[in-house]
């Protein structure tokens, strides 16, 4: 795959693939990082006289136009921070695009609406990818965190554009990523959380080739659990998936990969909330978090980790008490001294919670496809990049 600094950007229409996929709260951007995180590429082609082309995503509006997630904000956001003139483009089909494009000056910047409000994006419909192409003398993927979405701005526009590239946030995605699924430094530890086991099979057959040891908390934990034959009260657990569990444990097993679960809980149920043992957990109980002497245990296994990856939190980390767990395996990740590479949108928000986010080797933008990667999976995004 090309960079963007070998490609000849000077009076071309440069279309970079941005995920501004970002929490709006009433209207208001309320986490910026996935914005600030692409100036870098936006600057370099502003500088080197591109005539600057952004496109994204935001939300799912299944092709259709939701005002609410319009990237007017993002475009109020961007008027601030770049250093040009920034136009906004409501409908990138409207019989006005030539004139936009020809208008467009060098090192100025075009914010196109929302790409998912047409219904040719999400099904990498060929007339709609080359609508897009029309925008695009080079096309820049800059948007890992979507490269695993075969969409036609991710994937269809790159047939219709000879010179096409990564930009620099996705240079430093695959920099860090491909260390823990190429050739990780070991020992290597996994330490992976969230609700369901099921979106996370992938990921964890696919780790207990690489890894030492995988630590397992979150919801996703009393499925693990359930399959053992403990007690879960009310707690939330995937039936389904109680005899994946089970092979996973098996197969850890016999990869001589140790496998770590909780062993005490945090629980709200008919008593209130309290802290239990596994046995002590009621038909009433939920489980909201790891308890005291499995945030120990959990701690001292990560101890002379080489590599550690973290994906998913041990709780229910956005409400207070049942933070505890996920806020303080954040930090003492965080203060490992080793290769911590973390990666998923409840993760990122968690280890700012913890604000330990400076400490991290690398904290990934991307979710689903963080996971995908991390799976061995070949990204159609990235794919179509190559050769
Ligand atoms: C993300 O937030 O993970 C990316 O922007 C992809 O969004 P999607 O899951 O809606 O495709």
């Amino acid at each position: 795959m090309k960079t963007i600094r070998e490609l000849e950007l000077k009076g071309k229409k440069v279309f970079i693939r941005v995920d501004y996929n970002v929490p709006l709260e009433k209207g208001k951007i309320s986490d910026d990082t996935r914005i600030v995180e692409s100036l870098p590429t936006v600057n370099y082609a502003i500088k080197s006289s591109g005539k600057v082309i952004l496109c994204s995503h935001l939300g799912r509006p299944k092709g259709k136009r939701v005002p609410e997630l319009s990237l007017r904000p993002v475009y109020e956001y961007l008027k601030k921070v770049l250093n040009t003139e920034v136009k906004f483009l409501e409908d990138i089909t409207s019989p006005e695009v030539d004139k936009v494009l020809e208008e467009l000056k060098e090192g100025e910047v075009l914010l196109l609406e929302n790409v998912r409000f047409y219904p040719g994006e999400t099904k990498n419909d060929e007339e709609f990818a080359k609508t897009l192409a029309k925008f695009a003398d080079v096309f820049i993927n800059d948007a890992f965190s979507v490269s695993h979405r075969a969409h036609a701005s991710v994937v269809g526009i790159a047939r219709f554009v000879k010179d096409k590239g990564i930009g620099f946030q996705m240079e430093k995605e695959l920099k860090y990523l491909t260390r823990i699924v190429g050739k990780p430094e070991r020992p290597f530890y996994a330490l992976i959380g969230g609700s369901k086991v099921s979106t996370k099979i992938g990921v964890l057959k696919s780790l207990l080739n690489k890894i030492d040891k995988l630590i397992i908390g979150g919801a996703m934990a009393n499925t693990f659990l359930a399959a053992k034959g403990y007690k879960v009260g009310a707690s939330f657990i995937e039936e389904e998936y109680l005899e994946t569990a089970r092979q996973i444990l098996k197969e850890a097993k016999e990869k001589e990969v140790k496998i770590y679960l909780p062993v005490d809980v945090v629980v709200e149920g008919i008593h209130g909330i309290r802290e239990c043992e596994l046995w002590e957990v009621e038909e009433e109980d939920k489980i909201f978090d790891i308890g005291s002497n499995t945030i120990r245990l959990f701690c001292e296994a990560l101890e002379g980790a080489s590599t550690v990856v973290w994906n998913g939190p041990l709780g229910l980390f956005e409400k207070k008490p049942f933070h505890k767990g996920t806020s303080i395996l954040a930090r003492k990740i965080a203060s490992l001294g080793c290769t911590t590479i973390a990666g998923g949108g409840d993760t990122i928000s968690a280890i700012k919670l913890a604000g330990v986010e400076t400490a991290f080797s690398y904290i990934s933008t991307a979710g689903g496809a963080f996971l995908e990667y991390l799976e061995g999976k070949e990204l159609p995004g990235l794919a179509v990049l190559k050769g």
